[in-house]
């Protein structure tokens, strides 16, 4: 039998063994303390929200008013109003006619994927989805098909031969994400949706991480590029941006129907607490107000900074990667900054493909300008080290 040892070792030589270290040690250092994480540019709290007295606050009501566990799962009467709440508000909010909400991203990825589609239908992703999307596509059963990373003309071939192969009772879905989570681009959107429409093929766009980030009053990519209506359906979670956790699938009220009818992540699971729910809707609430907007204007110049510092090309949204390639030179990297106070995660292989190691730069409306330029002075510090070199984004 194959024992723990030998794989665990394996990973150890290839420098992918992964430990909880460096979470503990963002709490055990006294400069990086739970409550200032000013400091730390691995998280995804783009707005700043997870900490604010707003969302607390509405978590606390919550458990006050129902408890903490929410006691069974929603097709078994467990939840509150307030789980219903999050799916008006946030199809309101995306401006489709129903919400569906999932305890996390992933179970909302996984869950609608695999309700959608079986053997027999066809499933096109981005080369760079997240693991969530192409776990829910593999256990689905259907047939899968990678373009490279936003290739229209690849996807578009693979829309005509797969179209070919197409019954009446069968489905094609195009996957992509809106901002790539560790390459920090956004998808070709637009022309995806040409070719969408083009084909007859169904799209579902992941939103994780520019919901609350792009677009009017933070509703994401397919909101900013105008076409949030010909997009079937929009993943996202709450673990960002929204300062809460939660996922939630948005689309036409006869999807969700079969989505709820057929999604095992959400029909086995209990449902998720109260207070993650009351947050979600904190958040979201924040999101869209005037309040929200500042916070993404003070995101968008603080990215603005550290790009300019950099003389690198400014993202769409809030993720820096910087490549390096070798798993052990973006580990080191990693450590030298934490040396200095400063936390960004090296990412490694299978989160990237290999040779593609990186450091992942994740910016808040919650840095200073301050927090900024001790980044940008600390990074020009390492790579004048000399010890590495950047590779060109891919
Ligand atoms: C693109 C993308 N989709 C989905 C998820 C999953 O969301 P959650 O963390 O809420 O499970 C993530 C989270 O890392 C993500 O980056």
């Amino acid at each position: 039998m194959r024992d723990p040892d030998s794989e665990l070792d394996q990973l150890k030589e290839q420098h992918l063994l992964r430990t909880l270290d460096q979470g503990s040690a963002r709490h055990s250092r006294q400069s990086i303390s739970p409550q200032d994480s000013s400091l730390d540019f691995s998280s995804n709290d783009y707005l700043g929200l997870a900490g604010k007295s707003e969302i607390k606050s509405a978590a606390v009501r919550a458990i006050e008013k129902f408890g903490v566990g929410s006691k069974a799962s929603r097709l078994l009467r467990g939840g509150s109003p307030l789980h219903k709440e999050v799916e008006t508000h946030t199809a309101n909010f995306l401006g489709t006619e129903a919400a569906l909400f999932f305890a996390n991203g992933y179970t909302a990825a996984v869950g609608t994927l695999t309700a959608l589609l079986k053997k027999g239908d066809t499933v096109i992703l981005d080369k760079r989805c997240h693991a969530c999307l192409i776990d829910g596509a593999r256990l689905s059963g259907a047939t899968i098909r990678i373009f490279p990373h936003n290739n229209l003309a690849k996807l578009e071939k693979l829309l005509l031969s797969s179209r070919e192969k197409a019954t009446n009772d069968s489905r094609l879905l195009i996957i992509t994400e809106a901002v790539f989570s560790m390459d920090g681009d956004t998808s070709p959107l637009l022309d995806i949706i040409k070719l969408k429409t083009r084909s007859g093929a169904l799209l579902l766009v992941d939103e994780a991480h520019s919901l609350g980030v792009l677009g009017p009053g933070g509703r994401g990519l397919s909101h900013h590029i105008g076409e949030s209506q010909s997009v079937d359906f929009r993943i996202a979670t709450f673990g960002k941006a929204v300062g809460s956790a939660g996922g939630v699938v948005a689309a036409s009220s006869k999807w969700i129907e079969l989505i709820l009818n057929k999604a095992r992540s959400f029909i086995y699971s209990t449902a998720p607490p109260h207070a993650q729910a009351a947050a979600a809707l904190a958040g979201l609430e924040i999101i869209e107000s005037s309040e929200g907007d500042q916070l993404r204007n003070l995101l968008v110049e603080n990215t603005r900074l550290l790009c300019q510092r950099l003389a690198i090309h400014k993202p769409a949204a809030a993720i820096l990667p910087l490549i390096f390639g070798e798993e052990t030179s973006a580990l080191e990297a990693s450590d030298y900054l934490q040396k200095n106070g400063i936390i960004v995660p090296a990412i490694r292989y299978p989160t990237v493909a290999r040779g593609m190691a990186r450091l992942r730069i994740s910016l808040s409306a919650a840095h200073s300008r301050d927090n900024i330029i001790n980044l940008a002075d600390q990074l020009e510090r390492l790579l004048d080290t000399g010890k590495f070199t950047l590779a060109p984004s891919p």
